[in-house]
C-alpha cells in the first residue's frame, strides 16, 4: 500500500527516432519542477522518464542512417540523456523499453494478465496506419486524406493481429473519470476524453506480425507476433518501478500521482491505459495531466513537420535556467503557446537580465559597498507557502509568477526607499532597508529552487557570503 507523502511522476517516453525538440523537453521540465518541489517538501519522490524504442519509425530511421537499430539507439538515447543533463533534469530513472531486464518482464506479465482476463483475441484486420502516431486511424481522423498531426498519408495495412477488448471497458473507464477516481486535467481535456468515450471505444490491435516489426517484444507463446508499440510503451510506467520483478518497489510508488502528457496522446493514456490496468487488476493512476502544445509557425512543433526549435541551441546561447524559466513562465501550462526566437529574447531581457539578474547585482553591490552586516534568518518561506497551493494543482505559471511579482516589488522598493541615497543622510534606515532586501533576495533564491536550480543556488550563496556576482547572472542580449 502506497504511503502518504510518496510522490511518483512520469513523463511520456520519447521516440528516439530523432533529436528531442522544445515540445519534448517541455513535459520533462514541467515534471522536473514538480519532482524538485516534492523532494524539497520531504516527500519520497520518484521521477521517471525514458525512451519508447519499439516504434517502427525508430527501425526505419536506423536503416536510413545505415546503422543497426541498437547502434542507432545508443546515439539518440545518449543525446537525450546529455540534453537532460544540460537542463539539470533530476530524473530517478531513464527507462528504455528495449531493456530486457527492467522493462520486458513487466510487459510480458501485463500481456499474460490481459490473456487471463479473456481480453485478447486474434483477428484479421485491414486499416489505415499512421506511422507518426503509431496507431490505426480512421477516415474521420484525417484532413484531406492526411493525418492532421503529421501531415502524412497513412499506409493501408492488412494483417492478422491480436486484439485487446477495449470496447468492454468503455463504461468502466468513463465511470472512473466521471467520479474523479481517475482525474484528467484540465477540465477541457476531461470533456474531450468523455466525449470520445461517449462515442464508444473499438477493440484495438495489440500486436503486429513479427516479420513487420521483429525489433519489438515477442508476444508470449506466439513467436510470429510482436507487441504493438503502445501496448508495451504504456507498461513502462509500472515496469520501471518493479511490476513483474520487484513487488516492494512497485508497492512503494504505484499508483502514479501524475502522468504528464501532451493532448496528442490523451486517448492512449486516458482510455487504453486505464482499460489495460483494469483488465490486469491493477489500480489506476491518480491524475493524467495534459499540457498545451508548443506551436511554431502556427502548427504543432514536430520532428515530422520539420518546424522544430532545438533546445540545445537555446541552452548554449541563453543558459539552462533561462530555458527552464521560459518553459515555466511563458508557455501556458494548459493551453497551446507559440514560441519564436523574438519572444524568447524579449522575455529573457525583460525578466532575467533586467529583472532578477539586475536585482541581484544592485542589492549585492549595496551590501558590499556599504559593508552591511546581517545573518540570514531561515524560517518559513512565504513565497514557497504561497506557490505550494498552485504547484499541488500543477499551476506552474501561477506558481512562478508569485516569485517574479516579488522581484518586481523588491525593485520598486529600491526605487522608493533609495538606500543608495539615504546612506548619506540616515545610515540606520539605509542599513535596515538593505538588510531587508538581502533577506528577501535570499527568500527569492530559495523559492526559485524547483524552477531554476542553478540560479537559486547562486543567489543564496551570494547573499550568504555577501559577494557581488563576478559577472551578471544573465547578460543582456542585443
Ligand atoms: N512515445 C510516445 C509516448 C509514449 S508514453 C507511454 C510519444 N513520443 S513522442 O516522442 O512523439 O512525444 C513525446 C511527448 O512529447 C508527447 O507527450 C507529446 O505530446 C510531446 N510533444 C511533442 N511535440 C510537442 C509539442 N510541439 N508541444 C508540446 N508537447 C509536444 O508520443
Amino acid at each position: 500500500m502506497k504511503k502518504p507523502n510518496t510522490f511518483y511522476i512520469t513523463t511520456p517516453i520519447f521516440y528516439p527516432n530523432a533529436e528531442l525538440h522544445m515540445g519534448n523537453v517541455y513535459p520533462v521540465t514541467l515534471c522536473d519542477i514538480l519532482a524538485r518541489y516534492h523532494r524539497a517538501k520531504g516527500d519520497t519522490t520518484y521521477f521517471l522518464t525514458g525512451s519508447d524504442e519499439h516504434s517502427t519509425k525508430v527501425v526505419k530511421m536506423a536503416e536510413k542512417a545505415g546503422k543497426s537499430t541498437e547502434e542507432f539507439l545508443e546515439g539518440t538515447v545518449g543525446s537525450f540523456k546529455t540534453l537532460f543533463g544540460a537542463l539539470d533534469i533530476s530524473y530517478d530513472q531513464f527507462i528504455r523499453t528495449s531493456d530486457r531486464e527492467v522493462h520486458w518482464p513487466g510487459a510480458v506479465l501485463m500481456w499474460n494478465k490481459l490473456v487471463e482476463a479473456g481480453d485478447i483475441y486474434k483477428k484479421s484486420y485491414s486499416g489505415l496506419y499512421c506511422v507518426g502516431c503509431e496507431a490505426f486511424v480512421t477516415e474521420k481522423d484525417l484532413i484531406k486524406g492526411k493525418c492532421h498531426y503529421h501531415d502524412t498519408v497513412p499506409e493501408l495495412l492488412e494483417e492478422e493481429n491480436y486484439f485487446f477488448r477495449l470496447s468492454k471497458y468503455t463504461e468502466k473507464v468513463k465511470d472512473k473519470i466521471t467520479s474523479g477516481e481517475l482525474m484528467v486535467m484540465p477540465d477541457s481535456r476531461k470533456a474531450e476524453i468523455l466525449a470520445l468515450l461517449d462515442r464508444g471505444l473499438e477493440d484495438v490491435s495489440f500486436s503486429r506480425p513479427a516479420s513487420k516489426n521483429p525489433w519489438a517484444i515477442p508476444v508470449p507463446n506466439d513467436p510470429t507476433q510482436t507487441m504493438y508499440v503502445w501496448c508495451d510503451a504504456l507498461v513502462n510506467y509500472i515496469s520501471a518501478i518493479g511490476y513483474g520483478r520487484d513487488d516492494a518497489m512497485f508497492e512503494t510508488y504505484w499508483p502514479a500521482d501524475f502522468h504528464v502528457i501532451g493532448k496528442d496522446i490523451l486517448r492512449f493514456h486516458a482510455a487504453f491505459w486505464p482499460a489495460m490496468l483494469m483488465s490486469a487488476g491493477i489500480p489506476l493512476p491518480k491524475t493524467i495531466l495534459v499540457h498545451g502544445m508548443i506551436l511554431s509557425g502556427g502548427r504543432k512543433m514536430s520532428k515530422t513537420l520539420g518546424n522544430v526549435i532545438d533546445p540545445q541551441i537555446l541552452i548554449t546561447e541563453y543558459g539552462k535556467d533561462a530555458l527552464r524559466y521560459f518553459i515555466a513562465r511563458h508557455l501556458s501550462t494548459f493551453e497551446d503557446s507559440e514560441i519564436t526566437p523574438e519572444s524568447y529574447k524579449d522575455a529573457y531581457n525583460a525578466n532575467l537580465a533586467n529583472g532578477v539578474g539586475n536585482l541581484v547585482s544592485r542589492v549585492m553591490k549595496m551590501v558590499v559597498s556599504y559593508d552591511i552586516s546581517y545573518e540570514i534568518v531561515k524560517g518559513e518561506n512565504k513565497l514557497i507557502k504561497e506557490y505550494s497551493a498552485h504547484l499541488d494543482r500543477f499551476e506552474i505559471n501561477k506558481a512562478i509568477d508569485i516569485i517574479f511579482t516579488k522581484i518586481g516589488e523588491l525593485d520598486a522598493f529600491i526605487q522608493t526607499s533609495q538606500p543608495f541615497k539615504t546612506i548619506k543622510t540616515d545610515i540606520k534606515k539605509a542599513q535596515t532597508d538593505i538588510v531587508y532586501l538581502a533577506q528577501e533576495l535570499h527568500a527569492v533564491g530559495e523559492a526559485l529552487a524547483p524552477f531554476m536550480p542553478e540560479t537559486s543556488a547562486s543567489i543564496m550563496s551570494l547573499v550568504v557570503s555577501k559577494k557581488t556576482p563576478e559577472k551578471p547572472l544573465f547578460e543582456r542580449k542585443a
